[in-house]
């Protein structure tokens, strides 16, 4: 593998996991990297069907959209759960190996559950990064606390299996996942709130070992940019979206994060 690996992954629907990985996409397909796409929310393809969107607006507006390459898995319908779990490793390897040989970057998209395909997905990120909305409800996806106190009385189902994860990948040898937690869908008027949420973060990166870099504010866009397949690097290429000061702040943050991330020679480019 040379490609440099990015997974978008928690258990939680409805948190930025597709968003994300549609603008990182963007944006590494705007520093001049060739990207490889998969999309293992097999149910809903939201990653996927960003990209038709995005096809089908290139094509009625006569734009210029770059696409990243996409490969599609299925699961298997063998019985034995064993020739199942053997069947989609085979057809996870090949999708890597196929989209490793044209790409400098394999984005994976996740579900927001516990399948086979995002647990082999988890243990070959290079950078993992989860997305979480700002609220202490969210906190369960890392740890269980104790309602009352605030107190963590351990790690989740999630950390679990990004821990089991990292354990395969260092048995592989394989150098060690950045893991990093998205604080999403920020809401200005909550200062109190998000501070709350910072602290307890802090305390709980050490134990289970991530790192937190700011995403996105709240705003309504991006529900539009999912409709038309475009994003926020997109403002002055469409005239479907409006350069507001709203829309330009979102793209700072989209920039915002792809420092924070910190990727292998990728300069930003829009
Ligand atoms: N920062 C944000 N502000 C407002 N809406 C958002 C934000 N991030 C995501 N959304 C919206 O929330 C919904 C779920 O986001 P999505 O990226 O599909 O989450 P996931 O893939 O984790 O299920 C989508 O309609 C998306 O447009
Ligand atoms: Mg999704």
């Amino acid at each position: 593998m040379m490609a440099y690996v990015i997974v978008l992954g928690n258990e939680k629907g409805g948190s930025g996991k597709s968003t994300t990985a549609m603008h990182l996409c963007a944006a590494l397909m705007a520093a001049g990297k060739a990207v490889g796409a998969i999309d293992l929310d097999l149910r809903q393809q939201s990653f996927f069907r960003y990209l038709e969107n995005r096809a089908a607006t290139a094509a009625r507006d006569k734009m210029e959209l770059s696409m990243p390459r996409q490969f599609t898995l299925r699961l298997s319908n063998a019985d034995s759960i064993e020739i199942a779990q053997a069947e989609e490793e085979e057809r996870f390897a090949q999708a890597l190996s196929t989209l490793d040989e044209s790409c400098d970057f394999i984005l994976i998209d996740c579900p927001g559950s516990d399948t086979r395909y995002a647990r082999m997905a988890h243990s070959v990120a290079d950078t993992l990064i989860t997305p979480m909305n700002d609220s202490l409800v969210d906190f369960d996806l890392l740890a269980r606390m104790d309602a009352k106190s605030g107190k963590v009385l351990g790690p989740s189902v999630y950390s679990e299996l990004v821990w089991e994860a990292r354990q395969l990948r260092a048995s592989a040898g394989l150098k060690p996942m950045d893991w990093v937690l998205l604080r999403n869908r920020l809401a200005h008027n909550q200062a109190h709130n998000r501070r709350k949420v910072g602290k307890a973060l802090e305390n709980l990166s050490k134990r289970i070992g991530f790192r937190i870099v700011p995403g996105f504010s709240e705003r309504v866009i991006f529900r539009e940019l999912f409709a038309m397949g475009l994003t926020l690097l997109d403002l002055k290429k469409s005239n479907r979206l409006s350069l507001s000061l709203s829309n330009i702040a979102a793209r700072q943050e989209v920039r915002e994060l792809v420092k924070a991330l910190d990727l292998p020679d990728v300069s930003i480019k829009f």
